[in-house]
């Protein structure tokens, strides 16, 4: 059995006051948490701030990104060690907002960043997900298994279990065009299968697969019943208290 997993990504929202004011709705709404993992990833400028108000809430910190490298000249960017330093406990890699962004993220440099959050003790969300003119090719398969691959290569049984994998649709990511239940618990699957290949089965059945796009308090019940889908990783119904507590409270629901 996998407990669920909820994140919400704040991206690039939420001034510092807007920030504390969702935190504390949060912490005061979930202080009797205790069947589902939650982290919450507010853009970098409050992090310092929301690390305090959850401080000891089940509410959890993440970072949206990291650097790969332990220190050093690299102007703009911000470190694993950091992180900690802040109150992280997870960190968001390879999201697809970054994989298409300037400069873009390529699986390469999400197992970089994979293995230097695994050396210093963060627990990594690695994002993946094909592009809506993949999935029209029939490339689907083919694009989440290079990905799965690069970026978790020379990863680990025993890391494998601290990873979390997001499967995040790029044509559902903020587009309202949700994956139906089915069309994600087929990628879910092929992912627990890929990584049974990669590992052994044993270990794959507690690593937890998460899933992102458009999730929604009324979606998200029909995925969560999916036998492989573990979670969810919420971006724009995350940045609304009330959204995102019916969405983990949609959650709970898998473990009755
Ligand atoms: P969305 O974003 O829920 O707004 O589609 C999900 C994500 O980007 O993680």
């Amino acid at each position: 059995m996998r407990n669920p997993i909820i994140g919400g990504n704040w991206k690039m929202y939420k001034t510092i006051d807007e920030g504390i004011k969702l935190a504390k709705e949060l912490v005061n709404n979930l202080c009797d948490l205790t069947e589902c993992d939650v982290f919450i990833c507010p853009p970098f400028t409050i992090l310092e701030k929301v690390s305090e108000i959850i401080k000891n809430s089940p509410v959890k910190l993440c970072a949206q990104n990291m650097h790969w490298a332990e220190e050093g000249a690299y102007t703009g960017e911000i470190s694993a060690k950091m992180l900690l330093d802040v109150g992280c406990k997870y960190v968001l890699l390879g999201h697809s907002e970054r994989r298409r962004g300037e400069p873009q993220e390529f699986d390469e440099i999400i197992n970089k960043k994979l293995k230097m959050a695994l050396s210093k003790g963060l627990l990594p969300v690695v994002c993946l997900g094909e592009t809506r003119k993949e999935r029209k090719e029939g490339r689907t398969e083919e694009v989440i298994k290079k990905q799965i691959t690069h970026s978790l290569r020379e990863i680990d049984k025993i890391d494998i279990l601290k990873v979390t994998i997001a499967y995040e649709p790029v044509w559902a990511i903020g587009t309202g065009d949700t994956a139906t239940p089915e069309q994600a618990e087929d990628v879910h699957m092929y992912i627990r299968n890929l990584l049974s290949q990669l590992y052994n089965s044993e270990v794959v059945e507690k690593v937890r697969i998460q899933y992102g796009g458009s999730i929604k308090p009324d979606n998200m019940k029909d995925l969560i019943m999916q036998d492989n889908i573990d979670g969810g990783l919420v971006g724009g119904a995350s940045l609304n208290a009330e959204s995102f507590i019916k969405i983990i409270n949609a959650c709970k629901i898998s473990l009755a």
